[in-house]
């Protein structure tokens, strides 16, 4: 039994039951699917890796606490679809004291509920399971609860597996840490690899090849490879547009490693030689990044560290001319978001935008101190739209991300994803030695 099952039973308690459910496979096109990925909450807990999976979690059950309902062996199915663990598999490989045919769960469901004072179970993702429990509710208010003890309190398990997912274990750090050097080096590759002609879906394949090669089981979300003026639309995933000389490119792409996400921004110039006004605005972008790396520790905020990158980032416009006036006023109204339009990071896991309340409180939004084993993203930018009168000519159409993976510690952070450079000159110097 995984240490993560163990923490969640103690503190969801004796007299509880938790349902977790598996992803499930989606219809890519007719009867072909997409790449499964599993349910992070899912995989915390168990590391179970096939769909249709459900885990029933009993911490006072004497003989088994924890049962794993899968898809039962079947040859036909295996030969057409792909190996299953089992039953068996699910007892011997993933530490189940229980394994059940998922074809058993809706007849077994009633008895599993009935005795439990709370229910663990998240409506609105697993419509099918919704129904299942829902009927087994409604037949239980029309038995007048003379013959079973269903559950009164529903509890929806988000919050205790949030703050579970968001507190890293060291274990779970240096699997992190394997997911941020394999885009790291596929960023660095990148930066070797790119030249005036290429397209940016060679990057794209570049990158990817890499990071299967190197044992991750491919990208943490879809990579954006922006040449140019694609760079200021946020989520450019068309990734199909040639690389001009003279352009710049933004790469913002991470793995997954064993589940864990890593995800990294960086913008070099295609031709491997920053023009002055781009590197005037990746200096801003880059002087911001790095303080508010500094800023992501223990005791911080995370609106103390989005309200730094808004100073910062709105006195950095000024001084580049792209906006006019006292700085106060400008982030009163707003004005810094039409060049700076996102947040400044976010929490990093299992899922890139990570499990985990960035609330301390009701109405308190993003007031939650930073804290040791959380690991945050740093990803400031600037996004000057190719069109925009009001901006100085030269800085049109540029747009600037850098982002690296921080481990709030003790005494400090660690930055997961500092081997990619970042300094202007040195990304240079990597794009120009051993090239000729
Ligand atoms: N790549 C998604 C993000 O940076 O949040
Ligand atoms: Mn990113
Ligand atoms: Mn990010």
């Amino acid at each position: 039994m995984k240490k993560q099952l163990k923490d969640f039973m103690e503190q969801i308690g004796r007299d509880a039951i938790a349902i977790i459910p598996a992803a499930h496979e989606q219809t890519r096109s007719y009867d072909t699917e997409f790449k499964f990925h599993q349910d992070p909450d899912f995989y915390y807990l168990t590391g179970f890796p096939e769909p249709d999976a459900v885990a029933v979690i009993a911490p006072g059950h004497k003989k088994h606490p924890y049962t794993l309902f899968v898809r039962p062996r079947d040859p036909l199915m295996e030969t057409w679809y792909g190996r299953r663990q089992g039953v068996d598999g699910a007892k011997k490989n993933y530490g189940a004291d229980k394994a059940v045919s998922i074809e058993k769960f809706a007849a077994e469901l009633p008895k599993l509920l009935n005795g439990h004072e709370k229910l663990y179970y998240r409506f609105g993702v697993d419509n099918k399971l919704d129904l299942l429990i829902l009927q087994y509710l409604s037949e239980q208010r029309f038995r007048r609860l003379k013959t079973a003890y269903p559950p009164h309190t529903i509890i929806d398990p988000t919050l205790i597996l949030g703050e579970m997912r968001l507190h890293k274990t060291p274990e779970e750090v240096e699997l992190m840490q394997r997911a941020a050097d394999i885009a790291a080096e596929a960023h660095i590759l990148a930066m070797r690899k790119t030249e005036p002609g290429m397209n940016e879906s060679q990057i794209e394949a570049l990158i990817e090849h890499y990071f299967r090669m190197s044992g991750a089981s491919g990208v943490a979300y879809n990579s954006i490879i922006g040449g140019g003026d694609n760079a200021t639309i946020l989520h450019y995933v068309e990734n199909n547009a040639p690389l001009r000389d003279g352009d710049l490119l933004l790469i913002d792409a991470g793995c997954e490693y064993e589940g864990y996400a890593s995800d990294i921004t960086r913008t070099f110039p295609v031709n491997g030689r920053f023009t002055k006004p781009q590197r005037e605005v990746y200096d801003v972008v880059l002087d911001v990044q790095l303080e508010c790396v500094a800023a992501t520790k223990k005791g911080n905020t995370v609106k103390q560290r989005q309200e730094l990158s808004i100073e910062l980032l709105t006195e950095g416009m000024k001084k580049l001319g792209l906006l006019k006036g006292k700085t106060k006023e400008l982030i009163k109204k707003k004005e810094f978001m039409k060049y700076y339009m996102h947040g400044v990071g976010h929490y990093l896991g299992l899922d890139v935008h990570d499990a985990g309340r960035y609330f301390t409180e009701q109405q308190a939004k993003n007031s939650r101190p930073f804290a040791p084993g959380m690991v945050l993203t740093v990803e400031p930018g600037l996004y000057i739209p190719p069109d925009d009168k009001d901006a100085p000519a030269k800085y049109r159409g540029i747009g600037i991300r850098i982002e690296d993976d921080v481990l709030v510690t003790e005494d400090g952070n660690v930055n997961l994803t500092a081997k990619v450079p970042k300094d202007a000159d040195a990304i240079e110097e990597i794009m120009n030695t051993g090239r000729e």
